[in-house]
């Protein structure tokens, strides 16, 4: 994030096109003439451009404080070390909701309520998402969450903006109160169907499937291993409804994990990052919950923050009947995350599965890389890769991306190579197509730090068209093995 504008097509391709900041980055030049407190933190490197160290708590924290003031009109602040949002990236969570509400896939909300209504799970001390949409879509929200210091400054917060502040309901969970786990849930049968399809790497998918069992049992885990308070069921009020629940969840398992240290630039406390047994463990006892609050909420949803539990998680929806399942991937530098979000509503609209249409966007895990290898080592090896087969590629180190373009005769002949392997037999027909008849094709290699020592490498087509059917996934996948075989020894 700096001053300078995005030039077209350079824009991340995930940054809603609502969110104020789509076009339009933050300004730090203008933002340091304007606030005096957040002048000393802004300053200019060798490229001319005003950048903040993103290592210092205060400085995100006061870029936080001047964008919710100067583009949102809200008074905001927290308490040294408390989470710190980013304003840009939690927006899109925001109309990502506002998408789903909006849609038909389920029915819209009820026509005796013309806000709609919203419960944020844990909401924190810094209370972004209340603050957001009921500042920028005039949601209603409870936001609930466990800690005093969570409690205090979401209320702090709320009363530092009168004009929303009959929007937000702060909640504490009650902590003596253990949150109760069902091992076998009775079911109505014929109410919901059955997730058949979905597609990860678009990084958006839509399921809905036909009839459900007429018994949903508890199992592979579900309902098991949450020990902490009550989530949903417990702090929802009898004949309470929502139109959607969110929750950017404690993503840790440890503090280890956590890699909590006093440089770490957005802050959060322990009991902010780290649940036992992770985000999987906290994310399914929603879905536990959801399966017994059912239509309480017309949509549930959480952020994941890794892509492995995603796939988990969405198996878990499967099995407990979920009549819809959609994601989204959120992207802001060099962190990704992932929205679920699933309803039991019956679906008012059938949505094709998009498998079959050609892969735009696709990732994977490198998990294994050894201490002394970094991002830049996975980036350098891609570009390699690609000059080895002629491609001409370039390394934007300031960016982690690696753009390559690939003439038809390069391409093809990648494709000749599979299918003489018998690897991929759907694009047989497609090799045979000639050379100097095809355009170019371009794509962009980025890579994501997870966790240390995990990197999720993602590969974007950037233009509309594909040249040849399938063949980004092919060179997608060859890369894949080759990155594998390099850094992931021994991981299968
Ligand atoms: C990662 S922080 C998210 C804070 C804020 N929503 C954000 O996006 O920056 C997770 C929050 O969940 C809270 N929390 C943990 N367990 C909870 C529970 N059972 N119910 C409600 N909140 C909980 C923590 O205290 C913490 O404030």
């Amino acid at each position: 994030m700096g001053s300078k504008k995005r030039k077209r097509g350079e824009r991340p391709t995930t940054t809603h096109p609502h969110n104020k900041y789509f076009d339009n980055p933050p300004d730090f030049t203008l933002l340091a003439s304007k606030y005096s407190t957040f002048a000393p933190f802004v300053f200019y490197s060798g490229d001319g451009r005003p950048r903040i160290d993103w290592t210092d708590f205060n400085a995100t924290r006061e870029l936080t404080r001047v964008l919710l003031h100067h583009d949102h009109g809200l008074n905001w602040w927290i308490p040294d070390g408390q989470l710190c949002p980013t304003v840009p990236n939690r927006s899109n969570y925001i109309h990502w909701i506002e998408d789903l509400l909006s849609s038909d896939i389920i029915p819209k909300v009820q026509a005796d309520r013309k806000t709609a209504k919203g419960f944020d799970i844990g909401t924190g001390a810094n209370c972004i998402y209340p603050l957001l949409g009921a500042s920028l879509l005039g949601w209603k929200f409870v936001g609930s969450d466990v800690t005093d210091v969570a409690l205090e400054w979401a209320e702090k917060n709320i009363k530092s903006n009168p004009h929303i502040s009959e929007l937000i309901e702060i909640r504490r969970v009650n902590m003596e109160r253990p949150a109760s786990s069902s091992e076998e849930l009775n079911d109505e049968p014929g109410k919901y169907g059955q997730c058949t399809n979905v597609d990860f790497d678009k990084g958006k998918a839509v399921v809905i499937g036909p009839s459900p069992p007429s018994h949903i049992q508890m199992h592979s885990g579900i309902g098991k291993g949450y020990g902490g308070p009550p989530i949903l069921v417990g702090v929802v009020k009898d004949g309470e409804k929502f139109d959607f629940c969110m929750c950017n969840p404690p993503f840790f398992e440890t503090i280890e994990e956590a890699g909590l240290n006093p440089k770490t630039s957005c802050g959060g406390t322990m009991q902010e990052m780290v649940c036992p047994g992770g985000e999987s463990t906290f994310i399914t006892r929603i879905i536990e919950d959801s399966v017994q609050l059912r239509q309480s909420f017309r949509w549930y949803t959480s952020m994941v923050g890794r892509k492995t539990n995603l796939k988990v998680l969405i198996s878990k929806l499967w099995e407990v009947g979920a009549t819809i399942v959609k994601t989204t991937e959120f992207v802001q530098g060099q962190t990704c995350r992932w929205g679920l979000a699933w309803s039991f509503l019956p679906a008012s609209k059938k949505i094709v599965p998009t498998r079959v249409a050609e892969k735009n966007n696709m990732s994977f895990m490198l998990e294994g890389l050894q201490r002394h290898q970094s991002g830049f080592d996975v980036l350098q090896s891609v570009e390699s890769y690609f000059c080895s087969i002629g491609a001409s590629s370039k390394l934007d180190s300031a960016s982690f991306n690696v753009d390559v373009t690939l003439s038809g005769e390069q391409f093809n002949s990648i494709l000749k190579t599979q299918t003489q392997n018998g690897n991929e037999q759907d694009i047989l027909t497609s090799a045979n197509y000639p050379s100097n008849q095809l355009n170019d094709m371009r794509l962009r290699v980025s890579v994501f730090q997870q966790i240390p020592g995990t990197l999720l490498v993602r590969g974007l087509l950037l233009q509309k068209e594909v040249p040849v059917p399938g063949v980004f996934s092919v060179i997608f996948q060859q890369l894949q093995e080759v990155l594998k075989s390099k850094f992931s020894k021994g991981i299968r």
